[in-house]
């Protein structure tokens, strides 16, 4: 197997989504993780159904109608200023911490990202964080007008890097992902952060389940939708050890 290249999702993955937490508990407080989960499962959901009705809007729509969704929810009101400073957050996500040596330890391999978010999106993010020399691409799904797990949105990245998939790690810790790349047919490492393991003592131990634990139960395991990643590791420190 020769692997060329190793592609990563960007929220949630090389970016910390729950990082919004600060901007969004500073702007309401006591409310901020609420916020910051629900923020972000209505984000992936409308892309969803953005794409099951065939009425496509960029990313940038999306994290602005579920942010508008998600306060209204609370009865909260943000003023115009406010509202651009909380959308704003996810243009200044902070990676993981272990996202840049991840990175330069794949030197010998194209890396690039091919995320659901807007072109303008990803290299705000990319820029504030200083990857733009680890990347040889920022692909958008953008470019085909349809949100990941279409198997069209991941076409791209052969057309871009000019690799055959089964030449591409696909890199994800957002389970939809993971079994949308998989069965595209490249072959997929799945970062989990949350093992079920640890998951099923935080349910338990949780009188209250609380809206944090939700989005761990939701969108932080592997998907029951068959197409397996080839590779369950814990961290992006342990891509190194895939390559060879
Ligand atoms: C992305 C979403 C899946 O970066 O988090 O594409």
């Amino acid at each position: 197997m020769t692997i060329k290249a190793f592609v990563f999702d960007a929220y949630g993955t090389l970016y910390d989504v729950q990082s919004v937490a600060g901007v969004t508990d500073a702007a309401f407080p006591g409310h901020g993780d609420y916020i910051t989960q629900v923020w972000r499962q209505k984000q992936l959901e409308y892309t969803w159904l953005r794409s099951l009705m065939g009425q496509y809007q960029d990313f940038w729509a999306m994290t602005r109608d579920s942010l508008a969704y998600t306060l209204k929810t609370l009865g909260l009101e943000a003023t115009p200023e406010l509202f651009e400073r909380l959308a704003d957050a996810y243009n200044n996500l902070k990676p993981y911490p272990d996202a840049r040596a991840a990175l330069e330890a794949l030197a010998g391999y194209d890396r690039a990202i091919l995320s659901n978010g807007s072109p303008a999106m990803l290299a705000m993010l990319v820029r504030n964080s200083g990857f733009e020399d680890l990347m040889k691409a920022v692909l958008s799904v953008d470019g085909k007008k349809i949100f990941k797990p279409d198997p069209r949105s991941y076409e791209q990245v052969e057309q871009k890097l000019g690799v055959t998939r089964d030449e591409v790690v696909f890199v994800s810790s957002n389970g939809f992902d993971v079994a949308g790349a998989k069965a595209f047919g490249f072959k997929v490492a799945r970062i989990e952060r949350v093992s079920p393991a640890a998951l099923r003592e935080e349910l338990n131990a949780a009188g209250v389940i609380g809206p944090k634990t939700m989005f761990k139960a939701l969108r932080m395991q592997a998907e029951n939708l068959g197409h397996e990643a080839d590779w369950t590791i814990g961290s992006l420190s342990e891509l190194k050890g895939l390559a060879g």
